[in-house]
């Protein structure tokens, strides 16, 4: 890091020389300098202002795209105007719309708060690894997207808790320098926290980068703004960040997978009902018996409680879906486990039911993207053999997938504004290890049970 202290005892270094009194105090600086030499933590930072400014009510607002099955995304958007319609016209060159899509569109009131009119609708078939311009209800800007590849390498960006602050932006302008494909968010998204506006500020906020590349979410606790009596959880959520979970036979936005260049992802619900008798379980065992380890080779899971976690914040609350959970994740052979939640970064060896384990996943906690309610600073000492990296800043991290056995994975602290790439490993897939044929038949029985 660029320390001031540093900088200022080289200065004086150079003006001192010779004057006995300079150097007593460059002995002090130095002091100082030797005292303070780690990292430094900056504090949190202020909730963004978005100054409010009258729009053309047809204008497409809060623009984000998400992938919807095989060579088809999702464009979403927002617009005051409740006649505007869900039209997306697009193609390979700009202002020249070649084809044109006819979508849906949703409304929502919470309390007294009535949204805009939120559309959706999904392009394609598309090309992959392509630019496309496109157009949303047939005025306003043109945006641009870039399809994901359809072989590897391809590259994930990932930052959970966002919010919308300072630091916020600091980590999305992070995740804009670097060449990603499709971002990935383990849940707690704006931070709107029953305030609705704040998930239309939050829209705006993301648009710049969700409006290019493929946004895949999955819902945190901030999600869920449940008012008994009054208002359903992850109302909001729901309508505004549609996911494909209709085309990976998922009854409900909360649990589904997709499929990309040699990766199967799938992101679970915390806050949804996961023992053995529940939809979301029953889905996920029949998602996993889909999995064809020869086609996609990388097996991803995102959730947004963190089941290896060793940061005293949050400590135990995923252990009841880890119980259940689990064990079909391991017979499955899941390279990867992204969560949120704990506002830091960790990493975890390869670990099953609380050791580490060859077959395991690894577990990596990325809840650092910058919200207002600061950093996670207390761990549990000594540290668990599982662990090998946590701290607590803000940041985010990247996988790159660089073909079907090996990716390589880096954790980025948002340092004084820079990233700095702070942690790194490379990863090996548990495709082709030797854990799987026998995990593989283990599963099966897993899956066939009635
Ligand atoms: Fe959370």
């Amino acid at each position: 890091m660029k320390s001031p202290l540093l900088n200022k005892f080289h200065a004086a270094q150079i003006e001192g020389k010779g004057n006995p009194m300079m150097q007593l105090k460059l002995l002090l600086l130095m002091l100082v300098v030797c005292a303070t030499a780690d990292y430094v933590r900056p504090p949190p930072r202020k909730t963004l202002s978005f100054p409010w400014s009258k729009k053309p009510s047809a204008l497409p607002q809060q623009v984000h795209i998400s992938l919807a099955g095989d060579k088809h995304m999702r464009i979403s958007w927002v617009t005051s105007d409740k006649h505007s319609p869900s039209v997306v016209e697009y193609g390979t060159s700009p202002k020249n719309y070649c084809f044109s899509s006819r979508g849906e569109s949703t409304t929502y009131s919470y309390l007294l708060y009535s949204s805009g009119k939120i559309h959706h609708t999904v392009i394609g078939p598309l090309e992959d690894d392509t630019l496309y311009f496109y157009r949303c209800g047939g005025k306003g800007p043109e945006f641009q997207l870039k399809t994901p590849p359809s072989q590897f390498p391809i590259t994930f960006a990932l930052a959970g808790d966002l919010g919308q602050t300072g630091w916020t932006k600091s980590t999305l302008d992070h995740i804009n320098q670097c060449k990603y494909d499709i971002h990935m968010l383990p849940g707690d998204l704006s931070y709107a926290d029953y305030i609705q506006h704040r998930w239309d500020t939050f829209g705006e906020l993301v648009q710049p980068l969700a409006s290019a590349r493929p946004w895949m979410v999955t819902q945190g606790n901030h999600e869920k703004e449940r008012i008994p009596f009054l208002e359903d959880s992850f109302k909001s959520y729901n309508s505004r960040w549609k996911m494909p979970y209709e085309e990976s036979a998922s009854s409900s936005n909360l649990y589904y997978s997709f499929e990309v260049a040699g990766v199967h992802t799938i992101m679970l619900g915390s806050y949804t009902d996961f023992d053995e008798n529940s939809d979301q379980y029953t889905w996920l065992k029949a998602d996993l018996s889909k999995v064809d380890r020869e086609r996609t080779p990388w097996l991803l899971v995102l959730f947004h409680v963190p089941w290896y976690n060793s940061n005293e914040a949050h400590q135990g609350e995923g252990d009841d879906m880890k119980a259940a959970v689990e064990p079909l994740l391991h017979a499955a052979g899941v390279d990867l486990v992204f969560a949120g939640h704990v506002h830091a970064y960790e990493r975890s060896n390869r670990v099953y039911n609380g050791k580490s384990d060859p077959c395991g996943a690894v577990h990596i906690t990325i809840g650092d993207g910058g919200n207002r309610e600061g950093l996670a600073h207390k761990y549990i000492d000594p540290q668990p053999e599982w662990s090998v990296f946590r701290e607590a800043s803000f940041g985010h991290g990247e996988l790159r997938i660089v073909n079907s056995s090996h990716a390589y994975w880096s954790w980025h602290r948002n340092d004084d504004d820079e990233p700095v790439r702070s942690d790194q490993v490379w990863i090996t897939s548990l495709s082709g290890s030797g854990c799987l044929p026998e995990k593989g038949q283990e599963l099966r029985n897993i899956v066939m049970e009635p």
